[in-house]
């Protein structure tokens, strides 16, 4: 994350701005693409612009920059910290509790009793990479504490590139109809209802707290974490890149991975030809080979 750059003269952040320009032309959505590229290999590709141009408009508004032109200029130095704000306004952050529930019921099932059985260190370590505002890997607490027992060191860690939502999924407050894929009982267990200014709103409870570390992280720069992992979550992440991205990616995880563990994607990925290594175990999940 870059940090202590000026901000450009033109941006008078907090002030009301009239919009001068409000149309993203194509060369500026170009040099757009190429920034989001080059910094997450984040792929836009031709169909995003109206997307992208509604996104970055909410940007000049909160910077007070009237024109896409003066927005860009402000992108022309490498080390403005708008560079992290334009790839937390550009990246998509659907998500849910318990989505693809089949991959819960899984990870419960199959995949925790097998690495339990393979680690007689009783340590286990599961990684949400792409955890956006926290759902998941909050999820993965809950059936983890149902299914590990009491003196295993275990470890959820949750990271994205996206600074605002990984704040959200750190805070760990959900509105009511957000925890609505939540079980009454785990709801019972794990989340406490808020009051007063918090009313209509769900806090993650005392239990699932310490199991989960956030961290920013782009997963296209060094990962500061050797592993092994015994399980790792990138679900609906990597549709967001190109083929050779998506090999790059999938390869680092098979490395970081612990023989036998298992790698969960989202449900309209898979591997990609050049990825080896791996052996499909369920719905879009695929266990590392031993050996
Ligand atoms: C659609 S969300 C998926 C959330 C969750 N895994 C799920 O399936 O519900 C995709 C997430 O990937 C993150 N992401 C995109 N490019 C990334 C990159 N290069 N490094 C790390 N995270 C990235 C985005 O910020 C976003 O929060």
């Amino acid at each position: 994350m870059m940090t202590g750059a000026p901000v450009h003269a033109a941006a008078r952040p907090g002030r009301p701005v009239v919009i001068e320009a409000a149309v993203l032309d194509e060369r500026q959505y170009q040099r757009i693409c190429e920034l989001v590229r080059r910094r997450a290999r984040i792929e836009l590709g031709n169909a995003k612009r109206q997307l992208c141009q509604t996104r970055l408009l909410r940007r000049l508004k909160a910077l007070g920059i009237p024109t896409f032109k003066q927005y860009l200029a402000l992108l022309d130095d490498p080390h403005a910290e708008e560079h992290d704000e334009l790839i937390n306004a550009i990246t998509t952050n659907v998500t849910a509790f318990f989505r693809e529930d089949h991959h819960f019921e899984f990870l419960a099932q199959h995949v925790l009793p097998e690495r339990m059985a393979a680690n007689p260190d009783h340590r286990l370590r599961v990684w949400s990479a792409g955890c956006s505002s926290g759902e998941e890997p909050w999820s993965i607490a809950m059936v983890v504490r149902e299914a590990v027992p009491e003196g295993w060191n275990t470890r959820i860690l949750a990271t994205d590139i996206d600074t605002h939502v990984l704040a959200r999924a750190e805070a760990g407050v959900y509105k009511e109809e957000q925890v609505e894929p939540v079980s009454l009982a785990r709801r019972k267990r794990f989340l406490h209802r808020g009051s007063g200014a918090n009313a209509g709103k769900v806090r993650v409870g005392a239990e699932l707290r310490p199991l989960v570390t956030f961290k920013e992280l782009n997963l296209f720069e060094p990962w500061p974490m050797k592993g092994p992992f015994d399980v790792v979550f990138c679900r609906n992440v990597i549709i967001y890149f190109d083929v050779e991205n998506k090999v790059r990616l999938l390869r680092h995880f098979h490395d970081v991975l612990a023989p036998g563990g298992t790698l969960v994607l989202g449900h309209s990925e898979s591997l990609v030809a050049g990825v080896t290594g791996f052996t499909p175990c369920g719905r879009t999940a695929y266990r590392r080979d031993r050996g």
